[in-house]
Order: structure tokens, then C-alpha cells, then sequence
């Protein structure tokens, strides 16, 4: 087991610098051997107590990152998982038992673990730099804090703070941290070690919580607050696909009062919770997530400069999007109106993201051009056309700006439909002509489809996923094909729904049934919301290439009910929002459900016979973060696999026999 996580260092005041650095990793993790190496070091110093103890990274930019999430994927059942979490628990206690002053030294990430193994120190410094971030993020993963750092937590900043981080599992900066007590001080990272070694010797006692945040800890409170908990979770999470805040509100109703049994339950919860298909799922997409990530790392694509064609929705949204992500970017659109309006809706994002930063607001500003005659063009490393969905248009638009491009410049385009082939035949140069197909709304949408036109040039699709990582998206590789991979399995999902409302099936029952599943939106609801023009135009394109029925609702669209953009579609929008019928009924929900589902899953297997991303894993995680398909079901293909390949079948038989070809199943089910 020896790997030397640590090492440790005693200076002239005997205080202890215990140095974090996991060997031959980029960053720290709190794995099952660093912590039982940290607990014999622990141990050591309860024999021999230096003055003080410091805990600090010797990495660049993180602290500690968290547990290992990969021994997570290791545990078996519950007896495994509580035994994990014991292990962290006896290194928790033993080290906030220490009778000498502990001091947990933050610079860089600080998650998970890293914040519970801070929590038991008596102090926390962190650096107010940029890099700094503190969370509590393991609600993300299905589970909540395991190693002492919800009773601990909640002791330190209160409940209601403290909940909320966990809750969330949102990462803090330090001032955000400082401000609800999380971390004693703050301070710039040349003196970070200073205010360490303040703490360390001087051991300041920290300041009681105020009256009115102790009193939200009394019994007579927690239930009542932790009824408004559990409402406002029931918002965002059905306790039956995300128990995990559940059990973590539980678990401060219950316990809150007496710290060693919270502490006894907490590990157990976990256990518990560890061990559940969501937090498996939960794990697995973590891990689609990091595959994402990788894809761009393959190539140095060096942007100093961004040029979008066409300011309307999906362009303005991108413009902006890439200015936040600090590149220099020209937006041109033929209309100086539509400009006028991608920049007025630029500042409400960039007032969005930076919030008061003022000073990050105006350089996003400062970043962001409007190009009425595309003077950006020559300077740019990347262009990227949003302008209509309209082949012609952008083929002369294309003929026109190639001569003007650099050599080394890449073309994108953002259609959602026209072949790749079909944009690239009027270029002088058609390997540079890649897709880099954005969701609506940009700044959510965490996908970006790199799309592999048969004549783009292998360096530009790198170059494309590149750049798709380094604007902070998760970029997806994907063959040019009708629909490419996410529009193409959503669309018979979507246009089931919409033959179930000609069928004369309430569009709130159909939608429920998809939100009972677990989609963050009904299929009615979504189309609605892209626009039914946009969705007839996808469909049929993919009608014509894949042979699906249009329903009658999208034959016959009306311009003034294009969805919400026009005020009615489906729905009628009352401030944005769908006015709903919540007494609809219908007699079959579960078939709605599975009508919807098989849908998806089976346009889902013919994804994977005809090679439309490189493997299984790529269809789950483009489905899950391009539509945000139920992450706690691990996505369509692992939910096929989970739930047993026979008995789907099965379900599709009976739905072929009532509803025809369209449930026929595909021979991609074979290759799963
Ligand atoms: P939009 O209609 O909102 O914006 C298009 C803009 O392009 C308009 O402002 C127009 O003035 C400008 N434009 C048209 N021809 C131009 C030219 N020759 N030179 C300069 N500007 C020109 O359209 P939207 O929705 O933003 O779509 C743009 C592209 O993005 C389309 O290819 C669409 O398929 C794709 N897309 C749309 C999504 C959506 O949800 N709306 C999602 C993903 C992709």
C-alpha cells in the first residue's frame, strides 16, 4: 500500500507542514491509501504532537480534487461501501480530535473529500485566487458528503448555508466561502502561507454563529425547514430517481442534534446511497463527462481570434458565449438591427455570468465586436456561420468569404440538417469545412456535435473538438448523417408525441409521462420551445432520409403558432410559461411512457449499427448532455442493458402489433 501521498516537514516553530502529493497524478485524490496514510501520520503525532499542523497541496493548481471516484465503481454492496466510509470517518475524527492546532491550506480546486478532511481541521485559509473553488459536490454523483462533512458543515456555517452548498453541490470561490464561514480567512496566495502559520500559532477562536442561524439547528425547527427543503428539491428531483438530498435532509432532520450520531448515520446513508442504480449511473456519466472532456486534448488549436456569421438566435448566443470564454470575437449579421439586438442580448449574458464583476462585464464587452461587413474575417482562426437554414444562402456566403479567409483558418457551420457535403462541394478547399452543432439554449447546453463531413480534413475535426473543449463545452465527434446523432434520436421521440396529440392524447399527459421518466421537459413542451418550424424541418429531413411519418399537427403549421417564440404552439404561453390543463387524464399513461421511450431507445441502437458516433459510451453521453436524458438511468444504452434486453423487446413486440412498423426493432439491438 505504500504510495507516499504525504510528506511532511517541521519547521522552526515545530510546526507540522503536511504536504499532499499524490504520485504521478495531475491532481490529488483522497484515495482509500492516501487516507489511510494520513491516518497512521495522524496517529504518529498523537504520540508526538508538534505545535501545530498544516495540511496543504503540492500541486499546481488544485488542493484536493476528492475522493476517487474510480473505488466507487469497486463497491459490491453495502458492508463494502460502510466500510469505505468508516475508513474516512476514523481519519476525519481522529484528526479534529488532535490536540494541537490543525489548519487545512487551500490554493485550487477543493472538493468532496478535500473539503471534509478541511472541515475536521480547526482552520481554513484559502487563496483568493481565481482557482480557488470549495464544494461539496457529491449530490452530483448520487450520494451526499461521507467523511463527517454534513454534521461538520452544518456546524461550521449553519444549516442553511450549509445545506444549500450540499444540496446543490455548487463550487464555491473563496469569497463566497468566507462569506457564509466555510473558511476562516482569505487571502491573496503570496500570503497564504503566512496566514497558515498565523493560524497555526495563534489558533484564534473562531466566532459563534449568530443567534438566528443557531436556533434554525433546534428541534423545533428542523422539521418545518426541512418540510421546505424537501418541497423545493421535489422542484428540481423526484425522490424516487435522486433519493440522495432526500436522505441528506433526513438525516439533518433527524440527527442534527447529537454530532456523533449524525456522524454514525451519515456513513451509513452513504452506504446506503453508494450502492443505488443512481448513483451508479450518476458515476458512469461522471465518467462520460471526463471521455468528453479528453476529446479535444489531442490537438493545440491556437484561436486568437473568433468570427460568427449571423446574429440571430443560435450565432448571437455563440458570440457571446465565446467572448465569456475570453476570445476575441467579431459578429456579423447582414441586418444592423439583428446586430443591434445580438449585442443587447450579449450584455444581459454577460450580466448573467459575471453578475456585478463589473470589471469582467466590461471585458467581455471589450472582447466582443459587432462586424456589419465581416472585417473580422481575414484576422480570424475560426468562422463560425449561423446564418439561415438555407443551403443556397450559405454556399454564397461560403464562395464569398473563402478568399478572404487565412490559409490556416477553419470554416464551422451550425446547421442542424444540410449535409455536410452539400455546403462543402462550392469550397475551393472543402477539408476545411467542419459542423459544430450548438444546442438552444447555448449557454445550458453543456454539447457541441463536431461534425465529420466526408471530405473534412482529420486536422480540422481535431481542431474543431479542440476548440469545442477550450470554449468549455463538451465536444462530441459525430458522422454527417441525416439528424447527426442527438436531433436524430429525439426526433421519433418527439414525433411520437405529437401523433399521440392528433390520436387526441392531452400533450400534459404526454409530457408528464416523459418527465415522470425523468426528462428535464415533456417531447411537446420542447418542441414548443425550438420552434415547430425548426422541428418540421428536421423531421423532414429525416423523414425523407429514414422514412418517418410526419404527423398531421406538423404538416399543417399555422405561422402564428410556431411555439413559444410566437406566444402559442401546442401550448399557449402566458409569460413564457405553458398555460397547463392540470386535470388532463388519460387512461394509459404507462403506454404513453412506453410509446415515448421505445422511441428513443430504438432510433438509439440504429445510432450505434451505423457507426454514428465512435462507440456505445458516445451515444449515452451525447444523449444525456445534447437532451439531457435522465442521467440517473446512465443514458438509452445503459438503460437498455439495466433493464434487460428481453423484456424491451418484448414491450416493442406488443407495441408493433398495436402501432405498426414504426416499433419494429432494429437490428442495433443485436450488437448490444
Ligand atoms: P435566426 O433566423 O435566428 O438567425 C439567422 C441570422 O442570420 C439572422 O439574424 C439573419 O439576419 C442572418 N443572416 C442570414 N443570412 C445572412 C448572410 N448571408 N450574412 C450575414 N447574416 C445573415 O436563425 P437561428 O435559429 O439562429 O439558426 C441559425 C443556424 O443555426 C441555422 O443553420 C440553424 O439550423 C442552426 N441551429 C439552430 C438551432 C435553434 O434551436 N434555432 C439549434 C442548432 C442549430
Amino acid at each position: 500500500m505504500s504510495e507516499n501521498n504525504w510528506t511532511i516537514e517541521h519547521d522552526d516553530n515545530n510546526i507540522a507542514w503536511v504536504h499532499f502529493d499524490s504520485p504521478g497524478a495531475s491532481a490529488n485524490l483522497l484515495s482509500q491509501v492516501a487516507i489511510k496514510e494520513l491516518d497512521n501520520i495522524i496517529k504518529d503525532f498523537e504520540q508526538n504532537l508538534p505545535r501545530a499542523l498544516v495540511i496543504l497541496s503540492d500541486k499546481k493548481d488544485s488542493f484536493i480534487f476528492g475522493a476517487d471516484i474510480k473505488e466507487f465503481t469497486a463497491l459490491e454492496n453495502k458492508e463494502q461501501a460502510l466500510a469505505f466510509m468508516h475508513n474516512g470517518h476514523d481519519l476525519m475524527n481522529r484528526l479534529e480530535a488532535l490536540s494541537c492546532p490543525t489548519v487545512s491550506m487551500i490554493h485550487g480546486l477543493c472538493f468532496g473529500g478535500g473539503t471534509e478532511l478541511s472541515l475536521a481541521c480547526n482552520h481554513i485559509v484559502a487563496s483568493d485566487d481565481k482557482k480557488t473553488k470549495i464544494g461539496l459536490p457529491e449530490i452530483k454523483l448520487g450520494i451526499h458528503p461521507g467523511y463527517g462533512g454534513t454534521a461538520r458543515s452544518i456546524e461550521r456555517c449553519g444549516p442553511l448555508a450549509a445545506m444549500n452548498i450540499m444540496l446543490t453541490g455548487r463550487a464555491l470561490t473563496a469569497r463566497s466561502a468566507k462569506k457564509i464561514n466555510l473558511i476562516d480567512e482569505m487571502v491573496p496566495v503570496r500570503q497564504l502561507k503566512a496566514a497558515a502559520e498565523y493560524f497555526a500559532l495563534n489558533a484564534p477562536k473562531r466566532k459563534q454563529l449568530p443567534f438566528l442561524t443557531r436556533i434554525t439547528n433546534s428541534s423545533l425547527l428542523r422539521p418545518l425547514i426541512a418540510a421546505q427543503m424537501r418541497k423545493q428539491v421535489a422542484t428540481k428531483a423526484k425522490a424516487e430517481h435522486y433519493p440522495a438530498p432526500y436522505s441528506l435532509i433526513d438525516l439533518w432532520k433527524k440527527y442534527a442534534g447529537n454530532k456523533k450520531l449524525m456522524l454514525e448515520k451519515e456513513a451509513m446513508a452513504v452506504a446506503d446511497l453508494a450502492t443505488t442504480d443512481t448513483a451508479r449511473n450518476l458515476v458512469r456519466v461522471f465518467f462520460l463527462q471526463e471521455n468528453l472532456k479528453s476529446q479535444g486534448k489531442q490537438t493545440d488549436f491556437d484561436v486568437k481570434h473568433v468570427h460568427v456569421i449571423g446574429g440571430g438566435l443560435m450565432g448571437g448566443d455563440i458570440a457571446s458565449w465565446c467572448a465569456i470564454q475570453g476570445y476575441s470575437v467579431t459578429v456579423q449579421d447582414q441586418s444592423p438591427q439583428a446586430l443591434a439586438q445580438t449585442i443587447k442580448r450579449a450584455q444581459y449574458s454577460f450580466n448573467k455570468k459575471f453578475k456585478r464583476d463589473r470589471r469582467a462585464i466590461r471585458d467581455a464587452n471589450d472582447r466582443l465586436m459587432a462586424d456589419h461587413r465581416g472585417a473580422g474575417i481575414p484576422r480570424a482562426d475560426i468562422i463560425i456561420e449561423a446564418i439561415f437554414e438555407d443551403k443556397d444562402v450559405k454556399r454564397t456566403l461560403y464562395e464569398s468569404i473563402e478568399p478572404r479567409m487565412k490559409e490556416s483558418a477553419i470554416l464551422a457551420t451550425n446547421t442542424s440538417s444540410i449535409k455536410l457535403e452539400d455546403l462543402s462541394s462550392c469550397l475551393k478547399n472543402p477539408g476545411r469545412l467542419v459542423g459544430l452543432h450548438f444546442f438552444n439554449p447555448v449557454a445550458l447546453m453543456p454539447l457541441v456535435e463536431i461534425i465529420r463531413g466526408n471530405e473534412t480534413d482529420e486536422t480540422v475535426v481535431q481542431q474543431a473538438l479542440a476548440f469545442g473543449k477550450n470554449i468549455g463545452k463538451l465536444p462530441l465527434a459525430v458522422k454527417s448523417s441525416p439528424g447527426f446523432l442527438v436531433n436524430r434520436i429525439l426526433m421519433p421521440y418527439i414525433l411520437e408525441a405529437v401523433t399521440m396529440v392528433d390520436e387526441g392524447i392531452p400533450a400534459e399527459v404526454i409530457d408528464k409521462a416523459a418527465t415522470d421518466y425523468g426528462m428535464p421537459m415533456g417531447p411537446i413542451e420542447l418542441a414548443d420551445t425550438v420552434g415547430l418550424d425548426i422541428c418540421k424541418s428536421v423531421a423532414n429531413i429525416l423523414s425523407e432520409a429514414l422514412g418517418m411519418p410526419l404527423p398531421d399537427n406538423l404538416k399543417q403549421l399555422s405561422d402564428k403558432k410556431l411555439g413559444k417564440k410566437t406566444g402559442e404552439g401546442f401550448y399557449q404561453y402566458k409569460g413564457n410559461k405553458p398555460v397547463k390543463n392540470k386535470r388532463a387524464s388519460y387512461s394509459d399513461p404507462q403506454e404513453v411512457q412506453d410509446r415515448l421511450v421505445m422511441r428513443l431507445l430504438n432510433e438509439a441502437t440504429a445510432c450505434l449499427r451505423e457507426g454514428i458516433v465512435e462507440d456505445k459510451d458516445l451515444i449515452d453521453a451525447g444523449v444525456i448532455f445534447g437532451t439531457g436524458f435522465a442521467p440517473f438511468r446512465g443514458g438509452p444504452l445503459e438503460y437498455i442493458r439495466s433493464c434487460g434486453i428481453d423484456k424491451l423487446s418484448q414491450n416493442m413486440a406488443s407495441l408493433q402489433a398495436k402501432f405498426g412498423v414504426r416499433f419494429e426493432r432494429d437490428g442495433g439491438w443485436d450488437e448490444l
